[in-house]
């Protein structure tokens, strides 16, 4: 029998730059993704954030429309160059109120706020400087983010340092489909290391004078080898040392898989032993980004990895061309709580890209492949609660339809869609279940059909 617990956050995630709109305004210098996207040949379409979905100007109908769905929850980012124009130094005070404004409006109709200090979007400033690869952005970042607890830890009690450190190092710095678009295997584990150092050095100064909960969010695959072959299980080890323990053994055990050095060879560095005590500090939950699986085998051209996916026949892909696997979401709770232990955690983004139909008149929007994901998988989180996993919130990515990073507007995962012409609302099928979902506590799910 399917029931949630009463305090159980249910939320929707976005992030800034790919919601808000208006990047330079009132005083907010650029970041990394806005130049990214004004550079030819980077974003599909030539798409920018430039608009988005104008939340900037809108987050008050947007922060309705969550109470109209019946959220109880909101994951959004702080745009690190909207707060310091520079990265560090001068503070933009027009920045912090947007913030400040949007955590009152949530805060007025029941929403409680979870505040990530990091999706992706570096101030351009500090690119100039090296970005992720110099040594002190550790310090740049502490810097910024006390800036944000100080205005804010009175009222937000849910704070993640970065969003996916995997992707930032992945798509930024080794492979160039994001921002700041490098492909260098060398500088790939540096970003990496600071991104960590800079995680840890956030929750350091936010020890000093925080008053509730700090954390960070990783993406996690879980991989699973395509035969027992001892070659495809080998593969599938680095391809899940890669993705889903590069961050978190260093966090939770204090240092690197043994993998990473044989995945990247030459260009793997020798860290510093005293790094790691800084990084391996508690937290005091996590956050976990779930959308698919991985079926692993060996490839010897299949790069750094030596590793390539298996497409799964009878499986359903979404629009980005992941396969729709609910059971692994629970696997993966359980494995975080098996090999790091049973602290709280969060679902801090779920969701899929489908292909929607036009609006129809009466404003209805059908999207049942989105709400048979969605059933799905918030039923995986709760098997994974029955299993004793301390799951305390789960998080749809997202909100509203908005800018995919290099796929531009072309890929829709909002539950309310977005008329990027009129930038008109509506609510989808998707979002109205979910609404039910969340009124019944998860009742609504023990009559449903699928698994
Ligand atoms: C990111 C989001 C992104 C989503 C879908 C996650 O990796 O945190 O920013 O839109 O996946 O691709």
């Amino acid at each position: 029998m399917i029931e949630f617990p009463r305090d159980f956050l249910w939320g929707t995630a976005t992030s800034a730059y790919q919601v808000e709109g208006s990047p330079l305004a009132d005083g907010a210098g650029p970041s990394i993704w806005h130049r990214f996207a004004h550079t030819p040949n980077t974003v599909r379409d030539a798409a920018t954030g430039d608009v988005a979905c104008d939340h900037y100007r809108r987050f008050l109908d947007d922060v309705a429309l969550m109470r109209e769905i019946g959220t109880n929850a909101y994951r959004f980012s702080v745009s690190w160059s909207r707060v310091m124009p520079e990265g560090r130094g001068a503070v933009n005070p027009a920045g912090l109120d947007f913030y400040d404004r949007l955590v009152d409006a949530l805060l007025a109709r029941g929403i409680e706020p979870m505040v990530t200090l990091y999706h992706w979007d570096l101030p351009a400033a500090l690119d100039d400087l090296g970005g992720w690869l110099n040594p002190e952005i550790a310090r740049w970042f502490a810097e910024y983010a006390t800036v944000v607890f100080k205005r804010l830890d009175g009222r937000v009690k849910l704070w993640t340092t970065l969003n996916e450190p995997w992707v930032v190092t992945d798509g930024g710095y080794l492979y160039g489909l994001h921002a700041p678009g490098h492909r260098n295997r060398f500088e790939a584990p540096i970003a990496s290391h600071h991104l960590l150092r800079a995680h840890a050095e956030a929750v350091r100064a936010y020890r000093a004078g925080g008053r509730h909960s700090i954390g960070i969010v990783v993406n996690l695959e879980p991989k699973y080898s395509a035969s027992d072959d001892p070659a495809d299980r080998a593969a599938t080890v680095r391809a899940d040392a890669y993705m889903n323990r590069q961050y978190l053994d260093p966090i939770f055990r204090g240092g690197y898989p043994d993998e990473m050095g044989q995945i990247f060879g030459e260009a793997w560095p020798r860290w510093p032993a005293h790094d790691f005590s800084l990084i391996h500090q508690p937290i005091d939950f996590l956050g976990v980004n779930y959308y698919t699986r991985n079926v692993t085998r060996f490839d010897p051209h299949g790069g750094l990895l030596q590793a390539a996916p298996v497409l799964q026949r009878r499986a359903t892909y979404t629009e980005t061309g992941w396969e729709v696997f609910a059971p692994a979401l629970t696997d993966v709770l359980l494995w975080v709580k098996e090999r790091y232990g049973n602290l709280p955690m969060y679902v801090t983004e779920n969701g899929a890209a489908f292909f929607d139909p036009p609006v129809v008149e009466g404003d209805r929007l059908a999207d049942p492949l989105r709400v048979d994901y969605l059933r799905r998988h918030i039923k995986a989180v709760h098997g994974a609660i029955e299993r004793g996993v301390d799951v305390r919130g789960y998080f749809v990515w997202s909100l509203l339809d908005n800018f995919e990073w290099s796929l531009g507007y072309s890929k829709r995962f909002g539950i309310v869609h977005v008329d990027f012409d009129t930038q008109k609302r509506t609510l989808k099928d998707s979002a109205r279940f979910y609404g039910r979902i969340i009124g019944s506590k998860g009742h609504g799910l023990n009559d449903s059909p699928s698994p």
